[in-house]
């Protein structure tokens, strides 16, 4: 029989558990819940009413950054189990960002529903996530935040740090230095197939502060997850540890009825956006973020970001826009000691899930590298953050890092070099005939949410070979995709609307003269009105990518950047209530 409960120290009175509603009974259904569960070789006490926790596991063989999963999951269920509870591990579609064709951001949303539905349909009282490539956070808690359980984040840590010849070498970072490496002839095809090896040596994400790190900090800033969650390497034995403890705190958690939305509040958000300029945190949280936020119906905005991130330093001297690499920034006391340096930009009380606040799990937080963390009087970086730039190409918004661009280039006015899709791109941007100086900025058009289809991380789009060879080392370009985190450069995305729904970006020809003004936050694109007109009435949609499927669903229903790319539909939230029975 169910056991009793004592009342929520979180100011709601103690709900049932969920879970009696399929094993605390004794009718038809109950015995069918309990006796096929039986054939796994579960006790009948495991039934008694004890808190079920549900492991949401991503672990697949083609997402790598996650592999190490099952394993981790282990260390969850027996933190689960010395509790109290009574842990079930259940799959969700896993993205691979390093595989998944035509973008792994094309699926997040799908995962997202995976996630909301597998766990409002299964007798879970609590839930863990289990996240680690790219996309799987996001969609995970985006999912869990439309059910609104209690539930804490597991990030599986990032891989050690890559070591070629005698160098630290950084996931994805050094991908685009490599490829552009063997473009000028500075690096031979065997070197290359080397480095392959002794960039991804141990299990775990991308190890330089790329998107997967970016939102395993967002996950502890937002109070998510157990402090240090983020930095642990996955391979590190205190990642164990860690997954014990977490499996341990939520139980505790159900029992307090600690559900998301006491903890995801907008002050929770606020904190990881500034979090997200002290780390220098990839452009992909601006989106995640925005749509976790509109699971749960609270208004964070694109101004948000400008606004909180402005002024904020970056810290963090980590790749891809300085030297170092995760599991240095762990040694160095991890997230903990970023979060107590820029104690004055924070939400000190906002709670986490091992129901203490921010402030009082960091506040005590030693720097044990001031190169690797610096200091707040001597930052890395004066500007952290991330630039929203508005104007005639980007009436909805557009975003840049400032941390990864270059100075000189932050104020810039050029001619335009369009192209008008992915495949121009790569049609023509290596073509030694190409029409292009290193002052002129490039567009790209058609890789927004709608266009690609997906919203790809093709923003970063390699130099022209002509202008590599001559030592060009970075131009604009300006594009409605996204870029890996693991990238730098004067780079701006998301702009808002994309080109594929007739966003001004599509009106963009070559020739034409654009400004970036980044410390006014402008984008402009100087072609009188009445030419912009003339060209609007020319343009046509491009045809649908498909006429069936989830790419038909995705297509119709996709918000654009500035929303946060969910689908429309699924903005908000929907509770863990079912009101029927499967039988
Ligand atoms: Fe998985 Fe970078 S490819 S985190």
């Amino acid at each position: 029989m169910p056991k009793s409960r004592k009342p929520s120290k979180h100011g709601t009175p103690p709900r049932k558990l969920r879970s009696t509603e399929w094993f605390g009974r004794h009718d038809r259904d109950a015995l069918v819940h309990r006796s096929w569960m039986k054939n796994q070789g579960l006790p009948h006490d495991l039934f008694d009413g004890r808190p079920v926790i549900g492991i949401c596991n991503t672990w697949s063989e083609v997402t790598p950054c996650n592999a190490h999963f099952r394993e981790l999951a282990e260390h969850v269920k027996a933190g689960v189990l010395e509790a109290g509870g009574f842990p079930l591990e259940f799959p969700v579609m896993s993205l691979g960002e390093t595989l998944m064709r035509p973008t792994t951001m094309l699926f997040r949303n799908q995962v997202a529903m995976d996630v909301e539905e597998s766990i409002r349909a299964n007798p879970f009282d609590g839930i863990v996530l289990m996240m680690g490539c790219d996309k799987t956070t996001p969609a995970l808690l985006m999912g869990a935040a439309s059910c609104d359980l209690p539930t804490i984040g597991i990030s599986g840590g990032p891989m050690l740090n890559g070591k070629f010849r005698g160098h630290d070498i950084g996931s994805g970072t050094h991908v685009w230095k490599f490829t552009e490496a063997l473009k000028t002839g500075e690096m031979k095809l065997k070197d290359l197939t080397e480095a392959e090896a002794c960039m991804s040596r141990s299990a775990g994400h991308c190890m330089t502060m790329g998107t997967a790190s970016t939102m395993a900090s967002m996950v502890e800033s937002l109070g998510m997850a157990l402090p240090t969650n983020a930095a642990i390497p996955a391979v590190d034995s205190r990642r164990k540890v860690l997954c014990r403890m977490s499996g341990r705190r939520i139980v505790e958690m159900v029992k307090e009825d600690l559900v998301m939305s006491k903890i995801l509040t907008k002050n929770a958000f606020e904190n990881a956006i500034v979090v997200n300029g002290a780390i220098g945190g990839s452009t992909n949280a601006v989106v995640h973020l925005l749509a976790i936020a509109g699971r749960l119906g609270i208004d964070v905005t694109l101004d948000d970001w400008d606004r909180l991130g402005r002024d904020v330093p970056c810290l963090v001297d980590l790749m891809p826009s300085g030297r170092f690499l995760m599991e240095d920034f762990y040694y160095a006391g991890g997230l903990p000691v970023v979060i107590r340096e820029i104690e004055s930009f924070i939400h000190k009380k906002a709670l986490t899930v091992n129901g203490r606040t921010l402030w009082q799990n960091c506040r005590d937080a030693v720097n044990y590298n001031t190169e690797v963390i610096t200091p707040l009087a001597k930052p890395f970086k004066k500007q952290g953050g991330i630039a929203v730039l508005r104007g005639n190409l980007a009436p909805d918004g557009a975003v840049l890092k400032p941390s990864a661009a270059t100075p000189k280039l932050m104020k810039h006015s050029g001619r335009a070099v369009v192209f008008e899709s992915i495949d121009d791109l790569h049609a023509r941007i290596d073509d030694p005939k190409l029409d292009v100086q290193e002052t002129d900025i490039l567009v790209l058009k058609n890789c927004g949410p709608r266009g690609y289809p997906g919203f790809p991380e093709v923003g970063n789009f390699a130099l022209p070979a002509k202008l590599l060879k001559k030592g060009v080392t970075d131009m604009i370009r300006i594009s409605d995709a996204r870029m890996s985190g693991t990238a730098y450069g004067t780079v701006v995305l998301h702009t808002a609307p994309e080109a594929a729904v007739g966003g001004p970006l599509a009106l963009v020809e070559t020739g034409d003269r654009i400004t970036l003004d980044v410390p006014a936050r402008k984008l402009q694109l100087h072609v009188d009105e009445a030419e912009l007109e003339r060209r609007r009435a020319r343009w046509t949609p491009l045809p649908p990518h498909s006429d069936r499927g989830w790419v038909k669903l995705y297509c119709a229903t996709v918000l654009q950047a500035d929303k946060g790319v969910d689908l429309d539909f699924l903005v908000g939230g929907s509770g863990a209530k079912v009101g029927r029975e499967s039988h």
